[in-house]
């Protein structure tokens, strides 16, 4: 593996050691269309599940929609340029299925693409790398009218979609992400119901989880065909599992959590079938045709790790399955969101990656933390607890290179504070603040930290930041 800079040249400048990380780690931004783009009926766009969530009473904290969110879809240049001063290299946005193909199948919208034409054309020309998702849980309303993820035809809308966005912007997108987070789709929106389309179903939830990853496999099928030399890859959210106690009930609990949260969405595209124990948990038959398994473990190249908080859990046979209760730990620090602060769970996952599922080249692809951040009478946002954080994370990162994970890149989630889902504007998360009423934006702390890390790791002379 390739050293970027020797352990002294860092500490000359920073107490950070990022000496293990490759010269020529990617230091990205990351965000999603829904999130951050507003324009919600421009250019052709129709509404996606999130529209239609967002109308739900009590859905989402303070009735907040996504209607203009960062209002990114006019103001991209500005974005580009603070991506610019922040210095880093690649940006990971996501592709809205309804701004391309408005009614989930058919006919594909231009104008929805000349977006992300455009988008593509000025990142390169800052010389920030795109890396395109295909799917950050948009689903076009009409095909949730026709039954949504739980039925097989949407798998295969969705590679269609993806064909046709391969097609128009691989010339220049080289590093594709099909699927965000599927477990958020499918777990959290079919089966706790707290996330667009709102159910809680097992059978239904099942059902997503398979079409989606059928659909992962056909739409990284379709890039290779429409986008030659595409580098393709999936993004899941996954957490370490610990058990509250040693009981064996709570040893049990942390194995079905494990199962439900990082082997379901792990072991199927990486050949291994759906895991036996959680198909006995779920008791859903899978919509399973020959084939399938085939398709959903296409040959990737690369993994994307999102990672937020670690997991502790007790057994909870009463419970919605898995049957496992998440468990509030104290005295650990926590961010805006409640979720316990751990970097070495980052570690822990990385290193899992690449020990039990042989990973070859791995992205952190999301990871970051929500605080109430305000602007200062001075104008300045201070968020020292993100940039904590932030260094914690990265710190966590550069071990796990040194122990070997084939770890070429980081994605601080997000540019910016942006919609946060069932939690709306109320959650920042943003290297950069946004004023809603203004749409003002400006670099926090976090942010100025983050341009000095990505300057210092990618100088040629010790001490030039
Ligand atoms: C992840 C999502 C992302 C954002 C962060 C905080 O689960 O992928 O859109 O909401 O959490």
């Amino acid at each position: 593996m390739t050293h970027a800079l020797p352990p002294e040249r860092i500490s000359v400048t920073d107490p950070l050691d990022l000496a293990t990380l490759p010269a020529d780690f990617t230091w990205g931004v990351a965000t999603s269309a829904y999130q951050i783009e507003g324009a919600v009926a421009e250019d052709g766009r129709a509404p996606s599940i999130w529209d239609t969530f967002c109308r739900v009473p009590g859905a989402i904290a303070g009735g907040d929609t996504g209607d203009v969110a960062c209002d990114h879809y006019h103001r991209w240049r500005e974005d580009i340029t603070l991506m610019k001063e922040l210095g880093v290299t690649a940006y990971r946005f996501s592709i809205a299925w309804p701004r391309v193909v408005p009614g989930g199948d058919g006919a594909v919208n231009k104008a929805g693409l000349g977006f992300y034409d455009r988008l593509v054309d000025a990142l390169l020309e800052a010389g920030i790398t795109p890396n395109a998702t295909l799917y950050h849980w948009d689903l076009p309303q009409a095909l949730q009218d026709r039954g949504g993820w739980p039925v097989r035809e949407t798998a295969e809308h969705f590679a269609a979609y993806v064909s046709a966005a391969a097609s128009a912007l691989g010339d220049r997108v080289r590093h594709w992400a099909t699927l965000n987070e599927p477990l958020c789709s499918a777990w959290i929106g079919h089966l706790e119901g707290t996330m667009a389309p709102g159910l809680t179903d097992i059978t239904a939830a099942v059902r997503a989880s398979y079409h989606l990853l059928l659909g992962h496999g056909l739409a990284a099928q379709a890039v290779r065909a429409a986008a030659p030399g595409a580098e393709i890859g999936i993004v899941n959210n996954l957490s370490t599992v610990e058990p509250a106690s040693d009981s064996e009930a709570d040893l049990t609990a942390a194995r079905r959590m494990d199962g439900h949260t990082n082997r379901w969405w792990l072991d199927p595209v990486h050949g291994r079938g759906f895991p036996a124990d959680m198909r006995e948990v779920y008791g859903v038959e899978l919509p399973e045709r020959p084939g399938d398994l085939d398709t959903i473990a296409q040959p990737l190249d690369w993994l994307g790790l999102n990672y937020y908080f670690p997991m502790v859990v007790a057994d909870d046979p009463e419970g919605p399955r898995p049957f496992a209760r998440q468990i509030r730990r104290g005295g650990v620090p926590r961010t805006g969101m409640d979720w316990e602060v751990d970097a070495g769970g980052l570690e822990a996952l990385l290193m899992r990656l690449t020990d039990e599922y042989g990973a070859r080249r791995l992205y952190v692809t999301e990871n970051g933390s929500a605080y109430p951040d305000t602007v200062g009478p001075d104008g300045a946002v201070e968020d020292p607890e993100r940039v904590r954080y932030l260094e914690e994370h990265l710190a966590a990162c550069a071990r796990a290179a040194a122990k070997g994970a084939p770890l070429a890149g980081y994605y601080a989630w997000s540019l910016l504070d942006n919609f946060e889902w069932a939690y709306g504007y109320d959650k920042r998360f943003g290297l950069v603040h946004v004023d809603y009423a203004t749409q003002k934006r400006t670099v926090k702390s976090s942010g100025r930290r983050y341009a000095e890390i990505i300057g210092i790791h990618r100088s040629p002379t010790p001490g030039s930041v």
